[in-house]
């Protein structure tokens, strides 16, 4: 993370720098060339040429020169934004790679020395020829290896998000659903838009799709719940997404902290790269809802025929 920390500074103090000198290049560069043009006219052109065409040159010359700086300044500015994007898309893959490695450490390789531990010890009892002891091992071994198996496949599903895309978002994300439900017991329940909008392009799809799959990790991993609603509303001119678990809760002390726990940290980034944002609400004892805002509709249509599914 503190690779990551010097990087983003190294990369903000790059952007700065663009910035304060294309500042300067807007602020001496007219000045440079009004002063220069004047000088060649008042020198040069205005005894050669009659006053007339003194004019259309000033004017032909001030034309030119207006578009071509508005053009270099435009370009520079385009040219700063794609290098911040790409920049902000680069770190997300890192802090996910980052993350990835963190879980196969913290589970995968976890699990998978606890079960080569388990297996010796099995292994010694079978030898020892206890084997009655040996059969009530077994169904340790067995849970551990499962809860690897659900590990990776998790991953996979999480990277694999973009790929399943092909039958539109609100039937990918009732397969995810269904997924969740038949690994954990927990049942979900997805309340589309009304008739099924999808009134987003497919990155924020994309996107959409992780942050529930992170809050339904979570669901998994923290909330011991029976039940979670997924439910999408038009609110004003946003769509909100709430994921929400009837599980043990937790304080929000606990929930935002970063230190040791990035999920929501991702979340928010996820939201915020396609212009929305998540909000975290949970107590102790009484579930947790995770709340996807997207401002999408700048009046128009779909704001008009925006309707509230009712909530289950
Ligand atoms: N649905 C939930 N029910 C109960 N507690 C939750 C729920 N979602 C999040 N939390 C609490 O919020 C904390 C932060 O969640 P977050 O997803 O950021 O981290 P994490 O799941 O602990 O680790 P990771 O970085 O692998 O996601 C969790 O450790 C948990 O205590
Ligand atoms: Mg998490």
């Amino acid at each position: 993370m503190t690779g990551e920390g010097g990087r983003q500074m190294d990369e903000e103090k790059r952007e700065r720098q663009r910035y304060r000198r294309l500042k300067v290049i807007t602020t001496v560069g007219p000045t440079l060339f009004v002063a220069v043009a004047e000088t060649i006219r008042y020198f040069y052109l205005r005894l050669v040429l009659p006053p007339a065409s003194v004019s259309l040159v000033a004017v032909l010359v001030t034309l030119v020169g207006a578009a071509a700086f508005s053009s270099y300044v435009f370009s520079e500015v385009e040219r700063i934004e794609q290098e911040r994007a790409a920049y902000k898309d680069a770190m997300m893959a890192l802090r996910e790679r980052e993350r990835l490695a963190r879980e196969m450490h913290d589970g995968l390789a976890q699990n998978l020395a606890a079960i080569n531990l388990k297996v010796h010890h099995l292994r010694k009892l079978v030898d020892a020829g206890k084997l009655d002891q040996a059969r009530e091992e077994l169904p340790g071994v067995q849970s551990a290896v499962y809860q690897s198996y659900m590990e990776v496949r998790q991953s996979l599903y999480d990277l694999n998000a973009s790929k399943r895309l092909t039958e539109g978002f609100w039937a990918t994300l009732k397969k995810q659903a269904a997924d969740f439900s038949k690994q954990t017991g927990v049942l979900v329940r997805v309340e589309p838009l009304a008739d099924n909008q999808e009134p987003w392009n497919e990155l924020t799809s994309v996107q959409i799709l992780r942050i529930i799959q992170e809050a339904l990790t979570n669901v998994r991993k923290h909330a011991q719940a029976s039940q979670v609603l997924i439910e999408a509303t038009w609110q004003d001119q946003e769509v909100a997404i709430r994921v929400a678990d009837d599980g043990r809760g937790c304080s929000l002390k606990e929930g935002p902290d970063r230190a040791y726990h990035f999920g929501l940290g991702i979340m928010q980034e996820r939201a915020q790269s396609v212009g929305g944002r998540v909000e975290f609400d949970s107590k102790p004892g009484r579930g947790t809802v995770v709340t996807i805002r997207l401002p999408l509709g700048k009046g128009g249509d779909r704001g008009g025929k925006s309707k509230i599914v009712a909530s289950g």
